[in-house]
């Protein structure tokens, strides 16, 4: 870069830059997930400035300057982690301390101070390197679990601009978070933003009650949270799909060609479709069993129907991640094993991503769309499961209520993913719902995800953080007998 580094790349003021974890070139990268795909969209639209990490480790991480490259008017900027800091602050507090915790899986928190001092010391420096990237009018949209404390390290640089963040993942009950060791420390650092997103309704409400009776935040009448001299607006902003985009997707020469193509290898048999990141938390193994107890009791379906599991590994080096893959594995090999014939293979796992395109054309061609995850943030599948479908003969989809989307995506078959009798049963009921009965629910979750796509999203969160104003609260009345589901 030429002298002046980052500064001559500096946003242009009153610029959105956004910051997360991953950072995903929407040109190169099929990166499967939520956060990769919505903030693509986003900056997309708006454009502006995209800040985190490189995907890459080297040794002078710390002494490197970030890496600036432009892509469709979008600022991609980037740093690399050394191995220490992304042993600690990733997979270590991110992954083996949020992320359980967040999904409600305390068993298999596993807490050390290093991984949590690493986590700190990665977001002080985000935040000194981001500062200086900054003009006076810019607006800032941190995201998800791994840059909790960015906001606190910003201000300590003096940073007054508005500064919102959006938890991807779920939030739950205080009783759960307060089983985190330094919950209160690294928590009480929300408070340095002005707008705080969830995903949905009951995760605001945890929140607010997390904030209540663990910080001794007070909550005002218009739902936002009084703390010290602070004022800080919570609300709920499910993240949506471009449904208009994914449905073109799904419907151009490359995605016919692979429609044409799965038509073929699956003959008169009927699809059902699963893609999820390889994690514990999509319920995985629960969704095998119960499709094996599907093809134990519903012994017509037999050779007459073929589950597609599409699930690229993710976080390989954490324990529980090796783990739940080779249960996955072992169910898949004694399902093929129990019901198989020479020429039928009951479940079909690929174990990588796959191109939008690709991913649009296997929605499509599937009659069922199974998307039960045990807990999830939002559950973006879902909502392309839907935006693929041909509306004169849409397919069903299968949704765990305990995905965010199931707080809105109510005329999809939703089910206890736990209870492996009644997704079976759900299975059954999607393979032979007749097609009035589809389309009607199928016309009624496009207008919910219409509704919520990523546009309204973004627009919605922007448009309250620009409104926002970081100073004393008191301007509203305190509303002490408020009270929470
Ligand atoms: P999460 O963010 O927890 O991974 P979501 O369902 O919200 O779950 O988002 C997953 C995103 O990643 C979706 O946009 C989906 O299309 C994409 N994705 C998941 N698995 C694959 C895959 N195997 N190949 C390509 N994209 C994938
Ligand atoms: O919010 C969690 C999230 O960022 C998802 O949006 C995304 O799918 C996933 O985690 C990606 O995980 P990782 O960056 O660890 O591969």
């Amino acid at each position: 870069m030429a002298r002046g580094g980052i500064r001559e790349k500096r946003v242009r003021e009153g610029r959105l830059v956004v910051v997360s974890n991953r950072v995903a070139d929407p040109k190169r990268d099929r990166k499967a997930g939520g956060l990769a795909v919505a903030v693509g969209e986003t900056l997309e639209a708006t454009g502006g400035a995209w800040f985190g990490w490189s995907g890459e480790i080297s040794s002078d991480a710390r002494k490197a300057k970030p890496q600036v490259r432009q892509v469709d008017g979008v600022y991609l900027v980037t740093i690399d982690l050394t191995r220490e800091e992304l042993d600690g602050y990733y997979f270590g507090f991110s992954n083996q301390c949020l992320w359980p915790l967040l999904h409600y899986r305390i068993d298999l928190v596993h807490f050390e101070q290093e991984y949590y001092d690493e986590y700190r010391i990665v977001n002080r420096r985000f935040a000194n390197l981001l500062a200086q990237f900054l003009g006076p009018n810019d607006v800032i949209w941190i995201h998800d679990l791994h840059l909790i404390p960015m906001a606190a390290e910003l201000r300590q640089h003096g940073c007054k601009q508005p500064i919102g963040f959006f938890l991807h993942v779920p939030f739950p009950p205080p009783e759960v978070v307060s089983a985190l060791p330094r919950h209160h420390d690294l928590l009480k650092d929300l408070m340095a933003y002005d707008l705080i997103g969830f995903q949905t309704k009951r995760d605001t409400a945890c929140f607010r009650n997390y904030a209540m009776q663990e910080l001794g935040a007070q909550l005002l009448r218009d739902g936002s949270l009084q703390y010290a001299s602070y004022r800080i607006q919570c609300e709920a902003f499910p993240v949506g799909i471009d449904v208009d985009t994914f449905a073109e997707l799904s419907t151009n020469a490359e995605a016919r060609k692979q429609i044409e193509f799965l038509q073929q290898s699956k003959g008169s048999r009927v699809l059902i479709v699963g893609v999820d990141r390889l994690d514990y938390s999509k319920g995985l193994v629960e969704r095998l069993t119960a499709y094996r107890e599907f093809l134990r009791t519903y012994k017509e379906n037999r050779n007459k129907v073929v589950l597609m599991q599409v699930t690229p590994p993710s976080r390989e080096t954490v324990k529980s991640y090796a783990q739940i893959r080779r249960e996955l594995d072992r169910l898949e090999g004694d399902i093929n094993g129990e019901f198989g014939e020479m020429d039928w293979t009951p479940v079909r796992y690929i174990r990588r991503s796959v191109g939008r395109e690709r991913l649009a054309a296997l929605y499509r061609a599937s009659r069922v769309g199974l998307v039960t995850p045990l807990r999830d943030g939002m559950n973006l599948v879902a909502k392309e499961y839907v935006a693929a479908q041909n509306e004169n003969d849409p397919g069903v989809l299968i949704l765990s209520r305990f995905a965010g989307a199931a707080e809105t995506m109510k005329q999809a078959l939703i089910v206890n993913p736990y209870d492996v009798e009644q997704v079976a049963y759900a299975l059954q009921m999607a393979i032979n719902m007749p097609l009035e009965e589809r389309r009607e629910r199928h016309q009624a979750l496009l207008a919910s995800i219409r509704k919520e796509d990523v546009h309204a999203w973004s627009r919605a969160f922007l448009s309250h953080l620009s409104g926002t104003k970081r100073g004393f609260a008191g301007i509203l009345p305190l509303d002490r007998d408020a009270q929470l589901q």
